[in-house]
């Protein structure tokens, strides 16, 4: 018998890319386990990415994390022993556009989790965080032990988080891990970051917008590689500890379009250099260290390459998943304010 197979998991977030691919994971390695997603169904959440999963033990509620009346109420009529939370406003240029909403999800919503964690003596509660919340290094990476120095709303409300969860396992003894993920990678991710984006436009054969010179690098991990760690940490996690999750894999942003234009057959000229509209705040590059996940049994397996040209072809074979979205006013209305100026009639 195993931990997880007579747990009840509340996967926060699970209608959004990273944690339906967590729900499928645990659905299928812990098929006695029963999940519940609980989720606001944002413009980044769709039922359409659950909808396969949904069954007498892979049960829905519609909330918001920062709702403790709804979340204690899903806790409570469902008996849930775990909580793994996903959700948060996770856009960097959203985040410019409008930083007051990132704050309530994703620094009062954690509070939320750890206060519900705590009254209903949750086994393991699971704060899902971002490599972003270090800032920017120029040389070398960071680890766990690493300063915090977000530069944009959507890294400082994540930090914000982390330090809620910090701060509960200090001061009330919460049994909170926080993970830090490198940039995500897959099928199901919403078409705003670079990868998803540029293939479903690339697709179209629509120009793609390249943020300054292409020279920004980030750490690339692949969402099944990532949901790995996180059910690694979920397992055998110490509370109170933070725990990286990056695959070491360093890209600069034009080494992954060059990737996206070969396997969508399309050339140079659909790449449009645009200023930076983050200005200061785009950090040049991200680098951290797993040394601490890796010790506890997990390593990246994927190779990104392969699952880059697999992600496109993903897209490509399901235009029935994204075609619906960016159809929609949310979605368009969001391209024209950010891009519209540099794509002109090519929305
Ligand atoms: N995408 C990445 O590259 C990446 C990398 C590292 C860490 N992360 C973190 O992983 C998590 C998931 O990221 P993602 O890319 O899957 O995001 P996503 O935007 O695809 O999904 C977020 C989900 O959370 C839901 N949600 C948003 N606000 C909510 C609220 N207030 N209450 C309940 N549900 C709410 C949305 O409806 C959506 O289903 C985020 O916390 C993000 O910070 C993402």
């Amino acid at each position: 018998m195993h931990e997880l197979d007579n747990a009840v998991v509340m996967v926060c977030g699970g209608a959004g890319f990273i944690g339906s691919h967590f729900v499928r994971l645990l659905a299928e390695k812990y098929p006695r386990s029963k999940v519940v997603i609980f989720d606001a169904l944002t413009y980044a959440g769709n039922l359409s990415t659950i909808q396969d999963l949904l069954s007498e033990r892979v049960t829905f509620v519609q909330g918001k994390i920062q709702d403790p009346a709804t979340v204690n109420g899903a806790i409570e009529a469902n008996h849930v022993t775990h909580i793994v939370n996903f959700a948060a406003e996770s856009h960097n240029d959203r985040s410019i556009l409008d930083p007051g909403s990132f704050i309530h999800t994703d620094v009062f919503g954690v509070f939320v989790l750890c206060e519900a964690t705590n009254k209903y003596k949750i086994a393991k509660y699971v704060q899902v965080s971002t490599d972003e919340v270090y800032g920017s290094i120029d040389q070398g990476r960071f680890n766990e032990d690493s300063p915090i120095m977000p530069n944009t709303p959507y890294s400082a409300s994540k930090a914000g988080g982390d330090l809620q969860a910090r701060a509960h396992h200090i001061t009330f003894g919460t049994p909170v891990c926080v993970t830090r993920g490198g940039n995500n990678y897959g099928p199901y991710q919403y078409p705003e970051k670079l990868i998803s984006f540029f293939a479903v436009r690339l697709l179209q054969g629509k120009k793609v917008p390249l943020y300054g010179d292409g020279t920004q690098v980030r750490e690339w991990i692949h969402v099944a590689d990532h949901c790995r760690g996180i059910l690694t940490v979920l397992l055998s996690g110490v509370p109170g500890t933070v725990y990286n999750i990056g695959d070491e894999n360093e890209r600069q942003n034009k080494q992954i379009v060059r990737i996206l234009l070969e396997e969508t057959g399309q050339n140079d000229e659909l790449v449009k250099r645009i200023e930076d509209p983050r200005k200061g705040a785009h950090d040049k590059r991200y680098s951290m260290t797993s040394d601490r996940t890796r010790a506890l049994g997990w390593k990246p397996q994927e190779d990104f390459e392969t699952q880059v040209r697999n992600t496109v072809k993903w897209y490509r074979d399901n235009e029935w998943w994204w075609q619906p979205i960016i159809a929609l006013p949310v979605y368009q209305d969001f391209v024209k304010a950010f891009y519209g100026r540099y794509l002109g009639e090519d929305l």
